[in-house]
């Protein structure tokens, strides 16, 4: 008898035990599932990230962009465009507009050229919704397709260029002046001329000169080769247009001083404004002008010419 009711008893703690260690296993594996649920990783994959994204993802975001990451569906370009050099996390609706648009019209474009698109403001139609030129940047204003300058804009540190580096009635901001004589007499020492043709120009001379290319040549060629008023860079002062004796401007990239500036312009402080290519072009809003130089200063434009890109690009990224 007593050993029948201390079997029972053994049976009844077996099973005990046997619950308890269920229920144990059971809350622990609940636990670890929540945990696995609520993690960055796990949210990631669910959206649709593979596991070489999300590690890319997690690796290059703060929390609050992660967020936003995780708070919109799968895009196939995020993980691209966050690995991308001049990537702003603030841009990123805009960078995927862009490809999403150009996909839709079945153009594939790079992330890399999508960021140097948008960054540049691109995307954007030229000459609509414009904006102030902060002409509190100084030498580093940005005067294109998208920044105005207001109709009396002048520089206040204009100064007239002598003929022995201009051809009649041009002038340049002093800084900019100063610079463009140590460039001239530097290029003249190994025996090459470069004279400005064109600088300085207001808003009524600029207005000129696109109505008159716009009657001669039609106005998409006016577009590609001239600003609208207020859009000159030539209204800020730091802007040249220059040549050599042998060609014509327009053939300046064919002379002996065109490949000198393409060495040393950025020594003196200017850069090639409008650079050779499609993207180039697609960014500045302009056909390549071999002719046209703006003034920077020598750390901008050294920097500028090392990382190869245009200056409405460096602007975006490290001035604005
Ligand atoms: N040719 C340049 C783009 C200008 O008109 O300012
Ligand atoms: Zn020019």
């Amino acid at each position: 008898m007593t050993k029948k009711k201390l079997k029972i008893r053994y049976d009844r703690i077996i099973i005990l035990v046997a619950i308890i260690i269920a229920i144990f296993v059971g809350i622990f594996g609940i636990t670890r599932d929540i945990k696995l649920k609520n993690t960055n990783e796990y949210k990631l994959e669910k959206i649709g990230y593979k596991k070489d994204d999300v590690k890319i993802i997690l690796e290059s975001t703060k929390e609050k962009e992660l967020k936003t990451i995780l708070k919109r569906e799968y895009h196939e370009a995020i993980p691209k465009l966050l690995k991308e050099q001049y990537f702003q996390f603030d841009q990123l609706e805009r960078y995927l507009s862009y490809i999403d648009s150009k996909e839709k019209i079945k153009e594939s474009v790079t992330t890399e050229y999508a960021v140097s698109i948008v960054n540049a403001n691109a995307d954007y139609e030229f000459y609509t919704n414009t904006e102030k030129a902060d002409t509190k940047k100084d030498l580093l204003l940005l005067v294109n397709k998208h920044y105005a300058l207001e109709k009396d804009y002048k520089p206040e540190d204009l100064v007239p260029c002598s003929a022995i580096y201009a051809y009649d009635n041009n002038s340049l901001r002093e800084e900019a002046y100063s610079a463009f004589i140590r460039l001239f007499n530097a290029a003249k020492k190994e025996g090459y001329t470069i004279v400005i043709n064109s600088s300085y120009r207001d808003y009524e001379w600029q207005d000129n000169l696109y109505q008159g290319y716009k009657r001669t040549n039609g106005k998409k060629f006016a577009d590609e080769y001239a600003a609208h008023a207020g859009h000159s860079e030539h209204q800020t002062g730091l802007a040249i247009d220059v040549s050599s004796f042998s060609k014509p401007m327009a053939n300046f990239e064919e002379t002996e001083e065109f490949t000198w500036m393409s060495k040393n312009a950025h020594k003196y402080g200017f850069i090639l404004r409008y650079p050779k290519g499609e993207e180039n072009e697609a960014i500045t809003g302009y056909k390549y002008e071999s002719w046209h130089y703006r003034y920077v200063g020598i750390d901008t434009a050294t920097e500028i010419y090392e990382k190869g890109i245009t200056f409405d690009e460096y602007y975006d990224y490290y001035l604005k």
